[in-house]
């Protein structure tokens, strides 16, 4: 099995896929455009191969030296776990025939305003919405949508270029703000709590499944700097708080005839119980989410995903055995970090129920959370009750300060 893999270095999470499909037995063929020798160790340790291009932005330099590296090998899977280089995945696809996502699939889960289009059809609740390439197009957009509404780009990631607005002025300020993005997306606002609904599948068929809850929301959360993430896998899924986002990514994935891979959902839970569709990529979560759903069910999902994407099945056993809240650290203060303070105290007390724990070394600069997701720190805390799990993962919220002075 012959895999070729895009950018095997960048983001950060790669290198675990590349050394997945390495475990399960797959020859990794890496594509990047950094040097061999920058490349994190799993990642080169994983690679039977590496092609360094000078720019992806060519594409088709890149389709050709592709063809000249790989010539007289079989190419079987072309992954791809980064947004940004999906069209080229699938182009490579279609040169070489191989199968998983087209252009055209690509699309879908790429363009916020095809995506709610296609899950609207299949007769599924998204926000009101619609595309908008101009001024005039927003305030056309906005008056049918109503207030409060979101301006957001039309493939955007990480809540960048976000607003909410709650009416005309703030629409009007919204819109100058984002004056350097070429096409929006209008929605209505959704009032409720934000979950996920991630998948692992093959050939169609959903082979794990997993909800995830976000407190605050992201937006919220890349609007203040001070704020704690959680991020919390839910154990049971059953349960009537997740189930509503269950069926509709059931639902999701039908209406996209979604195959292989890993797909993260967004949804949002109203305080009726109802599940409204907000956004769907063919790839895993980022920020760390798969560790977490990893230590929710003691599993390994680099290698489950590669098995799933390669042979079709997940051999290992994904029943979740925990909820597993994970937490992200912003420092306070500016300059070096001085004291964890609090931690000694959580250890001592709840130091069972923490899987990983991870901050940034005392004497070590404080990072930005703006390009290092974890920001200061992750911790992992799991408990088989939820409200367990809650309260200790408040704990870390409230009780643990990374001071940098
Ligand atoms: N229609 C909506 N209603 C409420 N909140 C929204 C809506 N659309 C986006 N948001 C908020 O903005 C965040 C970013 O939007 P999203 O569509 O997920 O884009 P991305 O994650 O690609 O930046 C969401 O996680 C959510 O908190
Ligand atoms: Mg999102």
């Amino acid at each position: 099995m012959n895999v070729i893999y895009l950018s095997p270095g960048f983001p950060a999470e790669m290198p675990l896929f590349v050394r997945g499909l390495a475990q399960i037995g797959a020859k990794v063929y890496g594509v990047g455009d950094q040097p061999k020798e920058a490349l994190p160790e799993d990642a080169r340790d994983g690679l039977s191969d590496y092609l360094q291009v000078r720019s992806f932005d060519d594409e088709a330099a890149v389709v050709s030296q592709i063809r000249r590296w790989m010539h007289g090998k079989s190419i079987d899977r072309v992954e791809c776990m980064w947004e940004r280089l999906m069209y080229l995945a699938a182009t490579l696809r279609e040169t070489f025939s191989v199968p998983g996502m087209n252009k055209a699939q690509t699309v879908i889960v790429r363009d916020k305003e095809l995506m709610k289009q296609a899950v609207e059809s299949a007769g599924l609740r998204v926000p009101r919405h619609g595309r908008a390439r101009s001024v005039a197009e927003a305030w056309a957009v906005v008056e049918r949508v109503g207030y409060p509404a979101i301006l957001k780009p039309i493939d955007g990631a990480g809540s960048v270029d976000t607003f909410r607005c709650n009416d005309r002025e703030e629409f009007e300020a919204a819109l100058n703000r984002t004056r350097h993005v070429t096409e929006l997306s209008v929605e209505e606002f959704i009032e409720g709590e934000e979950l996920t609904y991630d998948t692992v599948c093959a050939d169609g068929n959903i082979l794990f499944e997993n909800v995830a809850w976000y407190r605050p929301k992201p937006m919220i959360l890349a609007q203040n700097p001070w704020i704690s993430m959680q991020n919390i896998v839910l154990r049971d899924i059953n349960d009537e708080f997740p189930r509503p986002g269950v069926e509709l990514g059931h639902g999701v994935l039908k209406a996209l005839g979604f195959e292989s891979g890993f797909t993260h959902m967004e949804w949002f839970r109203t305080a009726s119980g109802e599940a409204v569709f907000g956004e769907i990529g063919a790839r895993p979560p980022g920020a760390r989410l798969v560790h977490a759903m990893n230590y929710s069910a003691d599993i390994d999902l680099f290698s489950g995903w590669a098995e799933a994407t390669c042979f079709g099945r997940l051999s290992q056993n994904t029943e979740k055995k925990y909820n597993a809240a994970m937490i992200f650290k912003r420092a306070e203060g500016d300059g070096l970090v001085r004291e964890h303070r609090g931690l000694r105290g959580l250890m001592r007390r709840y130091g069972d129920c923490v899987a990983s724990l991870d901050l940034t070394p005392i004497g070590e600069p404080r990072r930005d959370w703006r390009k290092i997701v974890v920001g200061d720190g992750w911790i992992v805390v799991r408990h088989p009750e939820l409200s367990q799990c809650l309260d200790v993962s408040e704990r870390f919220v409230n009780d643990l300060t990374v001071i940098a002075e």
